[in-house]
């Protein structure tokens, strides 16, 4: 299956992944700026993506403790997720996920 990151210069990078796969390990082999410093522990937010409209609705939702860590996040959509708690599953091939325009600026605040 395929994932496109969308970079935050508007750059589309696609990369290939497999069912099972965290999204997460994909964007960071993608060469995205995922930092994942917490390694899913979901204590960081450096993970966070904006996924397709298209595709958010495949997802399961997320939970409680995500929502929070989301909060904390720069640049939050209504599509947020954070890439270390969405597994890739057969019906999101194809899936667009964008990069957040500042998230590494995140450590400034
Ligand atoms: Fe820290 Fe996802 S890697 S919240």
């Amino acid at each position: 299956m395929r994932v496109t990151f969308i970079t935050r210069k508007g750059e589309r990078v696609e990369a290939e992944a497999s069912v099972g796969d965290r999204l997460l390990e994909i964007g960071q082999a993608a060469g995205m700026p995922l930092e994942g410093t917490c390694e899913g522990q979901m204590a960081c937010s450096t993970c966070h993506v904006i996924i397709g409209r298209e595709w958010f609705g495949k997802l399961p939702e997320a939970s409680e403790e995500e929502e929070d860590m989301l909060d904390l996040a720069a640049d939050v959509h209504a599509t947020s997720r954070l890439s270390c708690q969405v597994l890739l599953t057969e019906d999101l091939d194809g899936m667009e996920v964008q990069i957040p325009s500042d998230s590494n600026n995140a450590q400034g605040f």
